[in-house]
């Protein structure tokens, strides 16, 4: 069951809010509302965010995602549709309701929020748990691991004035990682950072997901941080959520001419992985077989090598047909000897990191799971094409052999 879970919701601001929705249900725009003083922020949303992970919401400003955030924590109530989290209607909950669902299911972390400066770090980790009624000694044990778990250990005594920017951004996330929700919502949370501290800031966020098995809703406007960050990404425009997928499918698959044009800039050989661009093997090689049975697997399917696999399709090698057709000459029946290793990438290996291995090897990447099972392979020519339009600059750092295209360009047909 998802954790969070929003259907057709919508969120007007101004007079007679409902009319707008029952305008906006038959076919008017958001710009004809406007004329009529209504902010349609959030229009027909649907989403589930899964337990675990990260969700993305991205969209430039004023796209709604402050207010579709807000409406999960209760802070905003739905014009139209229903939110529901952790299976419980967020719009039915009376204002006891709400605050329980802030203080045990889900906490916030602004772009801006406000440490006490006369209270300590460790006052201001703190500082929900006080709100909560959580007695001293144990909003000191926790504020404390908070702080620990975000790198301010050993800082909870010192005042907000002592610390930098980055590191009063990590106090907002220790004082909601303090409350120990479920849910963490973050809105911006990075995005006053300097270029350097909030990748940084990203990298350890991800990290504590991992750890912490957390199931975060992050909003973001910049795209970079958005496709780093998310396991799955939602894209506004306008108030409407117009995709939802992983980084990978958006970049493969956009949704329409805004998200393509939105994604074209993206280095995507940083998202992208050598799962997303592997293909089948044509054809594999048993290793108990022999240099005839290779020599006629690749002239049938017309490739220049093959990866020799065990019953369980564990990767062994490669053979090439120059070395099986001299063994075959030779009346050689055994592959002793004739399998060399193969260059061999893990599913998970960013599209960039592939680049060094593919132009030292003539044959294709083989991409193997952590038991060596051969997954798939990575013809060179494939590798180029995943790159698409706008990526040349990673192209022209390949080096290229004389015949070295054209033999790979066969040996797995596109
Ligand atoms: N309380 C409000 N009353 C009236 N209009 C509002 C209110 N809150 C937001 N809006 C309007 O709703 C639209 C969406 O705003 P929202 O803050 O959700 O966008 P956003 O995507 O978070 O933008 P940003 O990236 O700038 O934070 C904007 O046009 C905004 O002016
Ligand atoms: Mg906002």
């Amino acid at each position: 069951m998802p954790l969070i879970e929003a259907h057709d919701v919508y969120k007007v601001f101004g007079r007679k809010p409902q009319r707008a929705v029952e305008r906006l249900r038959g076919g008017a725009s958001r710009e004809q509302l406007r004329e009529d003083g209504y902010t349609a922020a959030v229009i027909d949303a649907s989403f589930e965010v899964e337990q675990g992970g990260i969700f993305v919401v991205m969209g430039l400003s004023g796209s709604g995602k402050s207010t579709l955030i807000r409406m999960v924590n209760g802070l905003l109530s739905p014009t139209a549709g229903s939110l529901e989290v952790a299976g419980r209607s967020v719009s039915d909950l009376d204002s006891a309701g709400l605050r329980a669902l802030r203080r045990d299911k889900v906490s916030m972390v602004f772009q801006h929020f406000a440490l006490l400066p006369h209270r300590t770090v460790g006052e201001n980790a703190a500082y929900g748990l006080k709100v909560q009624g959580v007695n001293r000694a144990e909003r000191e044990k926790r504020a404390e691991s908070a702080l620990e778990l975000v790198g301010l250990g050993g800082w909870g005594a010192s005042l907000p004035g002592e610390l930098s920017g980055g590191m009063r951004q990590r106090v907002g996330l220790a004082r909601a990682l303090a409350a120990d929700t479920e849910v963490l919502l973050m809105d911006e949370a990075f995005s006053a950072l300097d270029p350097l501290i909030r990748r940084e800031m990203q990298d350890q966020l991800v990290e504590l997901q991992h750890r912490l098995d957390k199931t975060i809703l992050f909003i973001t406007h910049d795209l970079n941080e958005a496709m780093r960050l998310g396991d799955q990404i939602a894209m506004m425009r306008d108030g409407r959520i117009v995709q939802v997928g992983t980084a990978e499918q958006i970049l493969n698959d956009p949704a329409n001419d805004y998200v393509a044009q939105f994604v074209q800039d993206v280095d995507r050989t940083r998202i992208l992985t050598a799962s997303s661009v592997m293909e089948p093997p044509v054809a594999t090689l048993g290793l108990e077989q022999g240099p005839r049975a290779a020599h006629r697997l690749m002239r049938e399917h017309q490739v220049a090598s093959l990866m020799v696999v065990d019953r369980n399709r564990r990767l062994h090698g490669v053979v090439t047909d120059d070395a099986t057709a001299a063994a075959v000459t030779r009346g050689v029946d055994t592959l002793d000897g004739l399998i060399t290793p193969a260059v061999t990438t893990g599913p998970g290996t960013a599209v960039a990191e592939l680049f060094t291995a593919a132009a030292d090897s003539p044959v294709p990447l083989a991409v193997v799971a952590e038991d060596h099972r051969l997954l798939g392979v990575i013809p060179r020519v494939t590798l180029l094409n995943a790159l698409g339009a706008g990526a040349s600059a990673e192209v022209t750092m390949l080096p290229s052999g004389p015949d070295d295209t054209a033999r790979n360009a066969t040996e797995v047909p596109a």
